[in-house]
């Protein structure tokens, strides 16, 4: 292994930046040479190729983004893009990859190591939390952090008028970020895509909590079966016009930020245990968490299976909303 190349894909997650220098100073330290591909898929199908040094990741730990790009790139799903990549992963002389991302990314890396005698390890890096096969995602622990911020400042003006708010939250087709960020702030509801919202129920639910409240909080999970906070909140207005409702969108604000300790020791330890997965002659693994512990599944069963909130907490949250 003596040329090894690294990328990171798809939506951009806090604490991507710390993987990429533990990966670059672990290759360093063992005498690889480290390739960074530019903007994902698509520098890797455009020859976006930069051998990095220390000069490049030093002090970069804490920064969000991450500094080699990333890009949701359609041409690398096709067979025609996947070719021009392989061919120039070839002349680059690359011995093997490290993807960071998420589901769309390793669904990427599965093709392509299908396609190609490549060893190839994926790292999850997404805010979303919904990779199978680890307790946790680089970048979760951040948005988490942004979004109960952003929902206690929110309660300070909710109570302050009497107000019921709807707070949409990110997490694509998966409810981690709201269904974690509804304990973390004490949110009265939650909707999640894992279960299905009925409407009717949300009614009754927010005027038996809101009589005689300051303020009511519902968490909406922008993948939510019955529509985003601004649908969500048109259906439940004329049944209650006696309340002065108002909804929140939180974007992208969600994926930006300094990463938390959490998620750059999570990074940290990922990135260097990538470059020893494939040191070793291991191939086709994504690298998982469970509880202190680094774990393997094969990428393919990554990208297979279906990872979801514990909708258990669903029980919890109501039971302790205040009748
Ligand atoms: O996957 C991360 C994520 O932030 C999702 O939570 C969200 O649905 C999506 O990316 C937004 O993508 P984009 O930045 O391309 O609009």
């Amino acid at each position: 292994m003596k040329r090894i190349a690294l990328l990171t894909s798809g939506g951009d997650s806090p604490g991507m930046n710390a993987a990429i220098r533990s990966i670059v100073k672990t290759c360093l330290h063992q005498g690889i040479t480290p390739i960074g591909i530019k903007d994902g898929y698509r520098g890797m199908m455009e020859n976006q190729f930069v051998e990095l040094n220390y000069s490049h990741v030093d002090h970069i730990i804490h920064l969000g983004g991450t500094i080699l790009g990333s890009a949701r790139c359609e041409a690398f799903r096709e067979i025609q893009g996947r070719k021009q990549a392989i061919e120039l992963l070839k002349d680059a002389n690359i011995d093997g990859l490290i993807v960071i991302g998420g589901d769309g990314t390793y669904a990427g890396a599965a093709q392509l190591g299908l396609e190609m005698q490549m060893p190839i390890v994926g790292i999850p890096g997404t805010i979303d939390n919904d990779i199978y096969g680890t307790d946790f995602t680089i970048g979760f622990d951040t948005a988490l952090n942004t979004v109960v911020e952003a929902v206690d400042r929110i309660r300070d003006t909710a109570t302050s008028h009497h107000r019921v708010f709807f707070v949409e939250v990110m997490g694509r087709d998966a409810g981690y970020i709201a269904l974690h960020a509804a304990l973390a702030t004490g949110s009265e509801m939650v909707l999640i895509p894992e279960e299905i919202t009925d409407i009717d129920q949300l009614v009754n639910d927010i005027k038996s909590h809101n009589k005689g409240r300051r303020s009511t909080i519902i968490i909406v999970a922008e993948g939510d079966d019955a529509g985003n906070s601004m649908e969500i909140m048109k259906q439940v207005k004329p049944h209650l016009m006696e309340f002065d409702l108002r909804h929140s969108v939180l974007g992208h604000i969600q994926r930006g930020g300094s990463p938390t300790a959490k998620d750059r020791i999570l990074a940290t330890r990922m990135g260097h245990f990538a470059v020893q997965l494939l040191k070793n002659g291991k191939t086709q693994l994504a690298i998982g968490v469970d509880g202190e512990h680094l774990i393997t599944c094969s990428i393919l069963s990554a990208v297979k299976e279906h990872a979801s909130p514990n909708v258990k907490d669903l029980e919890l949250i109501a039971s302790l909303r205040t009748q």
